[in-house]
């Protein structure tokens, strides 16, 4: 996904969209740009590459103005490169955009014959629509109303007009866009971040919106071209932008801050007095005889935890999905169903499609999302907060164990709603939440023993993650950290499916990280353990107190977590993969906060 943002007003802008850009970065790297009005012109600089590349050719340009917009990107068409770089040009016109347009080709084939195309992005096509609008005599607000009923696809633009100082123009549709209500100027941005330092008083633009901004009013139009009015939201407190603080990466920092947000969690799904879960009234989960949950990537792996939660502990049946299959393979949903939407961006694409799917089909609808003011917290019929503060490290650590958090609280909160768990058990599986946060910081004093270990795993060129139960997203989990910010392949595998097949790659020395607590599936992990070892494989065994004195010396290495209920097993074990991946990536010098051709949401499909 891309960032945008916009400023019209009367006081120079370059200064504030490069600061508000690189509150965006977080959303996509691959290159960034700005366009400013100069004196009715239009002006540009643009970079391959990090924001900082183009502040060095600001520095040199020095272009400035009181109506700019700026962009920072991630590739969806066209090479990373400058060329490609937005705001795209066309004749008046200035353009930056998050989203893909579909009918893209289909355009470019019709404008190619009297324009000429600079570029390999979809993008470039809006900056021609509107300008050849332009050029045939319509005014500025037409010409850009009409080229937006021209484009198919998911949108979010902002557009800056050469003889037209003191406006912008901008739309949405599938991608996500706020207006910023500021003294004497307008703003745009993709999320509250983008415009935090600059108000707090936003408009979320919904679906088909298109607006016009001065610097002392907006007009916001729906998609019939109705002027309509938009509720204002005061972000309270605004998402400050997150620092490193003493980290060497955000990464590292929100690993280290786990103890602290999986307690804020907690603390909004979890009556530590009655030690009961304490979820919000208009989620009864007697209503439901299914729950089906839909994400992407992290995310969906703490659903396929929360899978076994609600099974296990409540008798709930529960269907997962990864969200980019999930609407395409026309799901049977019955109405008695609950729709679980996990997304820490809240604006992830493919969950956000899959959302509206559902509710297309008269399911309820929940959200549990780390971004309160995203699309899909709005457009959920229940938003739940997993409150892990802002998290700016593309590989998602924070959220994964806020999200298994809120999904256990969630499940406690299903089997006892459904009279599944005696009271001791409540109480039992409540203290055991509770326990979570020590046990995170206990866990976190592995930290030395890890980086040791991960220097060895930094000379691999591949790597398996097994486990069990419950332990089998976690496996999926630490093979998607390692292969997202060290770039080594790695696959997490359910420990009893090796054998039909993948075992075949285990050669002398394969690293293969073991994932396997205590519980009543430990001794058959071992002996999955030991079929690998057998064949050469070099094992890693992340494990408790207690599994490690049974496990003795059947492992290359052991890191040993703290005991904890099974319940919670997998929010702790997590810790240990968190860490082997980050400093694996460490050790061979990725970027590790912002890895190549990653976005830290994927507002694409
Ligand atoms: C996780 O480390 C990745 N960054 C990625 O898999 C991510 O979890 C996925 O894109 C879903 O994002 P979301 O939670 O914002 O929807």
């Amino acid at each position: 996904m891309c960032g945008i943002i916009g400023i019209t007003g009367r006081k120079f802008v370059t200064d504030r969209l490069i600061d508000g850009l690189k509150r965006l970065e977080y959303r996509g790297y691959d290159s960034s740009g700005i366009a400013v009005l100069t004196d009715g012109s239009l002006q540009r600089e643009r970079a391959e590459g990090k924001i900082k590349n183009l502040e060095a050719k600001l520095n040199a340009a020095n272009i400035d103005g009181q109506s700019g917009i700026a962009h920072t990107r991630w590739a969806t068409h066209g090479v990373p490169n400058e060329t490609n770089a937005h705001p795209h040009f066309s004749g008046r016109v200035g353009v930056v955009h998050n989203g893909i347009i579909e009918n893209f080709l289909e355009l470019r084939k019709e404008l190619s014959k009297t324009r000429e195309f600079r570029t390999e992005t979809d993008t470039e096509v809006v900056a021609h629509l509107v300008d050849a609008a332009l050029e045939q005599g319509d005014n500025p607000k037409d010409a850009f109303r009409k080229s937006l009923k021209q484009l198919t696809g998911a949108y979010a633009f902002g557009v800056i007009i050469d003889g037209v100082e003191d406006q912008i123009f901008c739309a949405r549709a599938g991608s996500p866009l706020a207006i910023g209500i500021g003294e004497g100027e307008m703003y745009i941005g993709s999320d509250a971040m983008a415009l935090t330092q600059l108000t707090n008083n936003l408009i979320y633009l919904e679906e088909g919106d298109w607006a016009i901004l001065t610097p002392d009013s907006y007009e916001i139009f729906d998609r019939q071209d109705k002027p309509v009015t938009r509720e204002a939201t005061i972000i309270s407190g605004g998402p400050a932008m997150a620092e490193k603080g003493n980290y060497r990466h955000f990464m590292l920092k929100e690993i280290y801050e786990q103890p602290e947000t999986v307690g804020r969690t907690l603390a909004n799904y979890i009556d530590e007095f009655r030690l009961t879960a304490n979820i919000p009234p208009e989620l009864d989960f007697s209503e439901f005889d299914r729950i089906v949950i839909i994400a992407c990537g992290t995310a969906c792996y703490a659903a396929m935890v929360a899978k076994y939660w609600f099974e296990q502990l409540g008798g709930v049946a529960v269907d997962v999905d990864i969200a980019s299959e999930f609407r395409y393979r026309k799901p049977v949903i019955s109405k008695n169903s609950l729709f679980i939407a996990v997304s820490q961006s809240g604006e992830t694409a493919d969950t956000l499609a899959a959302l509206r799917y559902a509710k297309e089909h008269g399911t309820k609808t929940a959200a549990l999302v780390n971004v309160m003011t995203s699309t899909m917290a709005r457009e959920a019929d229940i938003a739940l907060p997993i409150n892990a503060g802002p998290e700016i490290g593309v590989a998602s650590t924070k959220a994964f164990t806020s999200q298994l958090t809120a999904l256990a609280s969630l499940a406690l909160s299903a089997a006892v709603t459904r009279r599944a768990l005696s009271r001791d058990a409540e109480i039992r599986l409540a203290r055991a939440l509770i326990e979570t946060p020590r046990l995170i910081k206990e866990s976190l004093l592995l930290d030395g023993q890890i980086e040791r270990l991960a220097f060895e795993l930094s000379s691999s060129k591949q790597a398996f993650y097994l486990g069990r139960g419950s332990q089998v997203p976690i496996a999926y989990e630490g093979a998607l950290k390692l292969k997202e910010i060290s770039y080594i392949h790695a696959e997490g595998y359910a420990a009893g499916e090796l054998k039909h097949g993948p075992i075949a790659l285990i050669e002398d020395g394969t690293p293969v990280i073991v994932l396997a607590p205590y519980d009543n599936l430990f001794e058959k992990t071992i002996s999955n353990l030991q079929e690998v070892a057998s064949r050469g494989a070099k094992i890693i065994l992340i494990t408790d107190e207690t599994g490690a004195k049974s496990a003795g010396d059947l492992a290359s290495y052991v890191i040993t977590m703290p005991d904890s209920d099974s319940f919670v097993a997998p929010i702790i074990m997590t810790l240990a993969v968190q860490l082997l991946a980050y400093h694996t990536a460490v050790h061979l010098g990725t970027d590790v906060d912002q890895p190549r051709n990653l976005a830290k949401s994927v507002t694409v499909e």
